[in-house]
């Protein structure tokens, strides 16, 4: 495997929101890098920090919180170091993020040529007519027919599955180099979501851009991604490459995971619950943060975090007994579960 350089590196970040409750923990030294061209995939149940690790990146976090700690290295640069100003560079032309629900992200009172134009005409150098003329070319990409009269129209007057195809055309528009998918088609009717995600993979293909895909549908995660990030409680838990994770996993907390994933004959690849709760993160548990719900937990679990672990390049782990136990999944069974296409 060829050693590219990182696009983007997180290293060791700590995001916190300070509440009248107190102080959430929400990311709690968060490391994992992305590779140019390469899609990511970011797993783990709600509350794990998928999408405020998006939002520390792009640092579009809401007042009350901040990342205290750490680096986002960007193309070498420390994002955290930037000005305002020149963060704003940096969202949307450099990194482009599809946030959950379509109809917050579209304006209802402007029309959607608007919407693209000015966004286009802002971060490329190009005229209103030239705007329009790359943003129907983009909408025709993700299959939005009769774009040219269309693009006339209001968010209101299209779909959910067209807003957020339209969403992902004014992202793309601006060429990034890193897109972040935060849960793209959880918003949509089920038969529109794998429309939605087929336009994102071929779009991720032909452009050859970065991608951080934030589900929590593994058979996507197969699909899609070469590489995958667990999340548990704010921290990285497991990464490697996606199909040896899928079948060797190492971490406690995947193995649940892929455990919970209900049978493909309902069609329904979706976590189901692993038994008991997702930590709060305020006062979260010691030592390791899934200690409360592992059946393998021992003492030193509930006392000291266990550190990564690297089991090669690109492969780590963080648990205190990862060498003693034996976690591998059933290749037959995790292929027919999450259908992992044989070249992923
Ligand atoms: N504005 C906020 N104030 C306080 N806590 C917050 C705020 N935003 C997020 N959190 C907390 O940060 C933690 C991580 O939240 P995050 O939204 O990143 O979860 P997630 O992994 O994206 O979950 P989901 O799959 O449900 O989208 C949660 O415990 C959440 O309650
Ligand atoms: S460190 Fe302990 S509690 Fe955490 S996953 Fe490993 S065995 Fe379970
Ligand atoms: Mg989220």
């Amino acid at each position: 495997m060829s050693e590219k350089k990182p696009l983007l590196e997180i290293q060791d970040i700590y995001t916190q929101f300070f509440t009248e409750s107190g102080v959430v923990e929400a990311l709690d030294g968060v490391s994992f890098d992305v590779t140019a061209g390469e899609p990511v995939g970011i797993v783990g149940e709600s509350g794990c920090g998928k999408t405020v690790t998006g939002h520390s990146i792009l640092r579009i976090l809401p007042k009350n919180g901040k990342t205290i700690k750490g680096k986002i290295i960007y193309k070498g640069i420390n994002l955290l170091n930037l000005t305002h100003n020149q963060m704003r560079s940096i969202r949307g032309k450099e990194i482009a993020m599809i946030f959950q629900d379509p109809m917050t992200s579209l304006n209802p009172i402007f029309r959607v040529d608007d919407q693209m134009t000015e966004v286009i005409s802002l971060h490329r150098k190009v005229n209103k007519k030239e705007a329009l003329d790359i943003a129907i070319e983009m909408l025709e990409s993700v299959g939005l027919s009769d774009a040219e009269k269309r693009i006339h129209d209001y968010p209101h007057q299209f779909s959910g599955g067209m807003r957020q195809r339209i969403l992902i055309a004014r992202a793309l528009a601006l060429q990034p180099s890193l897109l972040i998918a935060d849960e793209p088609t959880t918003a949509l009717d089920v038969t529109i979501q794998a429309q939605v995600l087929e336009i994102i993979k071929e779009m991720q293909k032909k452009l050859g851009l970065a991608m951080m895909l934030i589900t929590h549908n593994l058979g996507v995660v197969a699909e899609i991604t070469k590489r995958v990030h667990i999340f548990y409680g704010g921290r990285v838990v497991e990464s490697g490459p996606t199909e040896d994770v899928f079948i060797n996993p190492q971490h406690p907390y995947t193995r649940a995971l892929f455990d919970s994933i209900p049978s493909i004959e309902k069609d329904k690849t979706r976590l189901e619950t692993i038994p008991g709760n997702v930590p709060r993160l305020i006062n979260p548990p010691k030592g390791c943060r899934f200690h409360p719900r592992c059946k393998y937990a021992t003492e030193i679990c509930s006392r000291e975090r266990p550190e990564d672990v690297w089991l090669g390049p690109k492969r780590r782990v963080a648990c205190h007994h990862y060498e003693e136990l034996d976690l591998d999944v059933d290749e037959e069974t995790m292929r027919e579960r999450v259908k992992i296409k044989e070249e992923v």
